[in-house]
């Protein structure tokens, strides 16, 4: 990364009263550069708090829309409003509307890996770091849960609840194609490594892990640790954040194959960051009822994580 880049960078946001937040699976030299960076749900919290005028959001687009929501009356940037998700694009309004009306009295739980017309519909919305103490909490022992097939089946693990599926299969690109074979291969290649993995992946793989969590549980975990050596179960810019977050500990991916890196997440560099914040483009625009929807959601998830039942 050159120094000018980032000299201007900071100049830029200076300027311009910017925050950039990044997401966990960043390159290297985004999150160096990044004000903030976290799992999902620590930067829509963050999104929350900031008091900058302008959030660039370095993550995917279904991340950039959840900050517009929560924060409608600042300019949230996305460097490129065309990475998507392939969890998030699993799932259409049309179906999510069908499903409802299939089951009238279940809550309507989403995954924040939801694209934000769709998100828009849910009761309540939960990230990997709260699906399964929100579902938990809810009176109701049937919860409609989507888009991530694998999510569901581990959150009904844990929860005992009926989980309704929507739609049947969504999937994550990276996670989804996890197989108990690469946990095998894993504990023979570093014997004295612990396994973390992200609950994106299926349930017989999660069952071999010694941790599973998002990716902010994995850094706490890797840090509170008495070991010092792990295998990085998920997206591989992960290996930025931990040796950021976490120096002087060994970390390895569980995968180096195609599908290690999210070829979305891929689309935001550094440059893209820069010229975001240069021309105040791309603005996230999405219709004012739809924020709405989705901050009464994610507010009344925010009561329940907190302490209150629904
Ligand atoms: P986290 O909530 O753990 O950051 O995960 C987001 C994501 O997209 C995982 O693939
Ligand atoms: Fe979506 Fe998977 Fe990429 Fe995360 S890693 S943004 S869940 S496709």
């Amino acid at each position: 990364m050159s120094n000018d880049l980032m000299t201007e960078i900071r100049r830029l946001k200076h300027e311009r009263n910017a925050i950039i937040l990044g997401h966990n699976y960043m390159d290297y030299d985004v999150q160096l550069m990044a004000d903030f960076t976290g799992d999902s749900y620590d930067l829509a919290l963050k999104a929350m708090e900031t008091k900058a005028d302008i959030i660039v959001f370095a993550g995917v687009r279904f991340m950039a829309e959840q900050a517009k929501a929560l924060n409608y009356d600042k300019v949230v940037l996305s460097p490129d409003p065309t990475a998507g998700c392939s969890i998030a694009d699993s799932l259409d309004a049309k179906t999510l509307k069908a499903y409802k009306e299939s089951y009238p009295e279940a809550p309507v739980v989403l995954y924040v890996n939801t694209n934000v017309e769709v998100k828009a519909l849910a009761d309540y919305i939960v990230t990997s770091s709260t699906a399964v103490k929100v579902i938990k909490k809810l009176k109701e022992s049937t919860v409609l849960f989507g888009p991530d097939s694998n999510l569901a089946d581990y959150v009904a693990s844990l929860t005992g609840k009926r989980i309704i599926k929507v739609p049947l299969n969504g999937k994550c690109i990276v996670h989804g194609n996890y197989t108990t074979k690469l946990m095998d291969d894993a504990r023979v290649k570093y014997p004295r490594a612990k396994v973390m993995v992200h609950p994106e992946a299926p349930l017989n793989v999660l069952k071999l892990a010694d941790f599973v969590g998002s990716t902010n549980q994995m850094i706490e975990y890797a840090k509170n640790s008495n070991y010092d050596e792990f295998v990085v179960g998920t997206e591989i810019g992960m290996i930025n954040a931990l040796k950021l977050k976490v120096p002087g500990k060994t970390f390895h991916p569980i995968t180096t194959e195609p599908y290690a890196r999210c070829p979305f997440m891929s689309m935001i560099t550094l440059d893209k960051v820069y010229r975001s914040l240069r021309d105040l483009v791309h603005r996230v625009e999405i219709p004012k009822s739809t924020a709405n929807a989705v901050k009464d959601a994610f507010e009344r998830t925010r009561r329940l994580i907190e302490g209150g039942v629904a």
